[in-house]
């Protein structure tokens, strides 16, 4: 019998769909720079945080900048990135996902977000959905990036739960490390090629159900 009594759940890629509008930032400051990077190089990018993303990039240039410079480039990506989630609606909450929340609200599990964002905040606020959350821990509240375990164990102590009572929603490689870092159960949302450490896999919260927490 399952002991899961909390769900946490990570924001890009698991409930919207935001990868988009980062990897147009990022392109445009390295278009900006003089160079380019494909989509496959932004799939790296997913999970990872805003000062690691630009680093990565950085190097794909080939440049290097102080760190002054590199505080003033991450403000000026996120100055775009924020422009376009600004103008988010409802309607780009992932299929499946609100339904997926208050199935388990009903069924009387908790609910956390774990993101590495910065910016949250407005996406839960353009999407409607904060209400869904019983905490909210992201990136303006950890020190550690994924796969460090510690977004999700802040997480589990602000619901109050042991963390092996706790199943973590991820589409990246690093939150599917750090939910196992820090012995919770996980399910990947992606690819099972991708993902393949996490308990189960699925390609979306739409395909999700308590039948398929329980048996975890
Ligand atoms: C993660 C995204 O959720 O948040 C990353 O997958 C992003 O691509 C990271 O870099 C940090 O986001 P933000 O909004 O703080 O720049
Ligand atoms: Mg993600």
């Amino acid at each position: 019998m399952s002991t899961i009594k909390a769900c946490i759940f990570d924001l890009d890629g698991v409930i919207v769909d935001t990868a988009v509008y980062h990897y147009k930032a990022w392109k445009r400051l390295a278009n900006e720079l003089g160079f380019d990077f494909t989509e496959e190089d932004n799939e790296k990018l997913k999970g990872v945080s805003r000062t690691r993303s630009l680093e990565l990039i950085l190097q794909w240039g080939d440049i290097t900048k102080t760190d002054a410079e590199k505080e003033e480039l991450a403000t000026r990506k996120n100055k775009w990135y924020v422009e376009m989630i600004s103008k988010m609606t409802p309607d780009e909450v992932l299929p499946g996902a609100m339904e997926f929340l208050e199935t388990c609200i009903n069924a009387g599990l908790k609910t956390a977000l774990g993101s590495a964002s910065k910016n949250s905040g407005m996406i839960l606020e353009k999407t409607g959905i904060a209400h869904l959350f019983n905490a909210i821990i992201d990136g303006n509240k950890v020190t550690m990036p994924k796969p460090d375990p510690e977004v999700f164990l802040k997480g589990a102590e602000a619901l109050n739960e042991a963390p092996g009572n706790c199943v973590v929603f991820e589409d990246a490689i690093a939150g599917v490390e750090a939910a196992i870092a820090g012995e919770m159960k996980v399910v990947g949302i992606g690819s099972p090629q991708v993902l393949g450490a996490a308990n189960l896999v699925v390609s979306g919260l739409n395909e999700m159900s308590l039948e398929k927490l329980e048996n975890l």
